[in-house]
C-alpha cells in the first residue's frame, strides 16, 4: 500500500512539475489539456489539489504502522496533522476542480461526492481523537485513507478497463473511444469499492463499524422486574 501510494504520488504529481500547464497540454500530459484552457482560479485550484492531495497520499500509509504509533507517538501526531491539512486543502480544491471536470456532470457528482466524503471522514477522525476515542479515530481514518487511496485505485481501474477493451477494438483509430469508455465509470468506481473494503477491515479489527440498519428495540427487565425498551 505504501509503495503504490508513493509511486502514484511521485509519478503523477511529478509530471506536472515538468513544465507549464500550456507546455504539458501540447505534450498531452495527464489532464493538462483540459485545465490549461480554464480560468486562472481553476488552474490554481488544480495545482493546489495535486500538491496537497499528493502530500496526503505520500504521508497516509505511515500512519498505519503500529511501531510508529506506539514508539514515536509525537511523530505520528506531527504526520497526522500534516496529513489532515493535506486532506482539508486537497478536498476543498478537489471540489472546485470537480466542477470543471474533463467528464462534465459525471465528474462533478462522482469526484465532488468523493471530495465531500474525504473532508467529512477526516473531520470525524480528528474529532474522535480530540475526545480520546481511539477506536473511532482508527475506524474513521481507515475510511478516510480508503478515499485517499482512490488516487491509486483510479489508475488501476483505468489500466484494467483499457486492457479489457483492446481485444474488441475496431476502426482506424479506436484509442480515443477506448480511453473515454475506460474513464467514464471512474468518478465513482475509484472510491465506492474502497469504502466497502474499508468497512470490512474495520469489522475484522472489531472497531466501531457503520450500521446501515437500526436494531429493533429490545426489552430489558430492570431490577424491579419492569420491562424497559432500549434501542438504536
Ligand atoms: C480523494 C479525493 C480526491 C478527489 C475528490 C480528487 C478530485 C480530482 C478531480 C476532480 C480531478 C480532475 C479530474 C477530471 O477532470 O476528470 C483530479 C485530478 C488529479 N488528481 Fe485528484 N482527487 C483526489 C485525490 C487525489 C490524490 C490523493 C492525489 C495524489 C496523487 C490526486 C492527484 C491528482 C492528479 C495528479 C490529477 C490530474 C490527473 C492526471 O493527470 O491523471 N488526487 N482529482
Amino acid at each position: 500500500m505504501a509503495l503504490s501510494s508513493l509511486a502514484i504520488a511521485g509519478y503523477f504529481v511529478g509530471q506536472y512539475a515538468q513544465g507549464t500547464l500550456d507546455s504539458l497540454a501540447h505534450q498531452h500530459v495527464g489532464l493538462a489539456d483540459t485545465y490549461a484552457s480554464r480560468a486562472l482560479p481553476v488552474r490554481v485550484a488544480f495545482y493546489v489539489h495535486i500538491v496537497s492531495a499528493g502530500l496526503a497520499l505520500a504521508l497516509g500509509p505511515w500512519q498505519f504502522s503500529r511501531r510508529l504509533r506506539e514508539r514515536r507517538t509525537r511523530l505520528h501526531r506531527a504526520i497526522g496533522r500534516t496529513y489532515l491539512a493535506g486532506v482539508a486543502i486537497g478536498a476543498l480544491s478537489a471540489f472546485v476542480v470537480s466542477m470543471f471536470s474533463s467528464v462534465g456532470l459525471l465528474g462533478f457528482f462522482g469526484f465532488g461526492s468523493l471530495a465531500a466524503l474525504w473532508g467529512w471522514t477526516a473531520w470525524r477522525g480528528y474529532k474522535a481523537i480530540r475526545r480520546r476515542d481511539i477506536g473511532s479515530h482508527q475506524a474513521w481514518m481507515i475510511r478516510n485513507f480508503a478515499l485517499t487511496y482512490a488516487a491509486v485505485t483510479l489508475r488501476l481501474w483505468f489500466g484494467l478497463l483499457i486492457l479489457v477493451q483492446v481485444p474488441f477494438a475496431h476502426g482506424a483509430d479506436p484509442f480515443p473511444t477506448i480511453l473515454a469508455q475506460a474513464y467514464a465509470p471512474l468518478p465513482f468506481l475509484c472510491w465506492l469499492p474502497n469504502l466497502v473494503v474499508a468497512e470490512f477491515m474495520i469489522r475484522r479489527r472489531a472497531l466501531p463499524a457503520l450500521h446501515l440498519t437500526t436494531s429493533p428495540p429490545t426489552a430489558h427487565r430492570g431490577p424491579s422486574g419492569q420491562a424497559a425498551a432500549t434501542g438504536g
